[in-house]
């Protein structure tokens, strides 16, 4: 079967599309899926870059890609949940035990597996799995999300904060987010009540008691964000590590999260798609063979929304 793989960590140059790679078995636990479509997120180049080699090595040739949405071509042993030609999504990522989503067949562990949304194509559907889990357990689980809270969102136009955006307002949240200028209107249109251009704003000196942050940028923005929030508020971080010491100094919760991509959050994430009340949006769709241009895309143009393989 065809599959991007990597053999070494490094940059773009190390990703390399095969067609002679043996298929994935399916063992206990696991579905083998035949994937439609599969999209980037930026796991996937800190992967092959080599951020995680100390912490979660991995073992080469490594077949990249996590989120995806499929098929089951077959079932393993003691899986009852799913049974053949079950249209499905989630995580192979091989960080969760999965075998890659770059590929033509993949193996998946049911605990990150559901049924994919019907209302959207296998496209949508593949873009879906880690953003919508992040968003939802973000704002549902830690911060708890009520109606009339005021939320900030940093990166409301990137994979997690276009979801994020959506989900704060069907929880009924007032939602400030800050983009670039170029995605403004973007945000807009998702529904953002206010927004900051943060290459012409400093969101620090103009927003104040904030009752959460959700933080999808990292770096300075994370404790930065610490200045917005009221007592009793929280920070959520997907890529900075709050100073908490800082933050209960202030009476703020501040959390990094590290996302659950389970069949918990699949199915809570194949309701509000369903429902018509979350739409994905994806930006640029690329062939297996493109690999290295899709990654590119991702990494330095900066997608609204995601970046998704056309695999079917
Ligand atoms: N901890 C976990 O379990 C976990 C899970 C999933 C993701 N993550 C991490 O979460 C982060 C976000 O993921 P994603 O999929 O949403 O990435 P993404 O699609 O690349 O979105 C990031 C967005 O942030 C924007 N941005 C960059 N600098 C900014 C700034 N100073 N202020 C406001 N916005 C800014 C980018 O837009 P422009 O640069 O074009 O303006 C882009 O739209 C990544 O670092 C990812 O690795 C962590």
């Amino acid at each position: 079967m065809k599959a991007v793989q990597i053999k070494e960590y490094g940059g773009i140059d190390v990703l390399e599309l095969s067609s002679d790679i043996q298929k994935p078995v399916s063992a206990k636990g696991y579905v083998l899926v035949e994937v439609y479509a599969a999209s980037i997120n930026p796991v996937d180049w800190k992967i092959r870059a080599g951020f995680f080699k100390e912490m979660a090595p991995i073992q080469f040739p490594a077949t990249m890609g996590g989120d995806f949405a499929g098929v089951v071509a077959e079932v393993g042993g003691e899986v009852t949940e799913f049974k053949t030609d079950d249209e499905v999504y989630g995580s192979a990522l091989v960080l969760n035990g999965g075998s890659g989503s770059f590929a033509e067949l993949l193996s998946a562990r049911v605990e990150n597996t559901a049924f994919k949304p019907k209302s959207v194509h296998f496209i949508e559907a593949a873009a879906l799995p880690l953003v919508g889990s992040s968003a939802i357990q973000a704002l549902e689980e830690h911060i708890t999300l009520q109606s009339r809270q005021k939320i900030l969102i940093h990166g409301g136009a990137g994979g997690i904060g276009h979801v994020a955006i959506q989900l704060a307002k069907i929880l009924g949240a007032y939602v400030t987010t800050t983009v670039s200028t170029n995605d403004m209107d973007f945000v807009k249109q998702l529904g953002a009540d206010e927004v900051i251009d943060y290459k012409n704003q400093q969101f620090e000196t103009v927003l104040k008691d904030f009752d959460a942050v959700f933080d999808t940028v990292g770096g300075e923005i994370t404790n930065k964000s610490l200045d917005v929030l009221k007592r009793g508020g929280i920070l959520v971080s997907m890529a900075g590590e709050p100073d908490k010491d800082e933050a209960e100094k202030r009476g703020i919760t501040a959390i990094s999260q590290f996302t659950q991509t389970n069949t918990n959050h699949l199915n809570r994430l194949t309701k509000l798609v369903d429902s018509g009340k979350v739409n994905v949006s994806v930006d640029k769709v690329f062939p297996l063979e493109e690999a290295k241009q899709a990654f590119s895309y991702q990494e330095e143009i900066h997608p609204k929304g995601k970046v998704v393989f056309k695999i079917i």
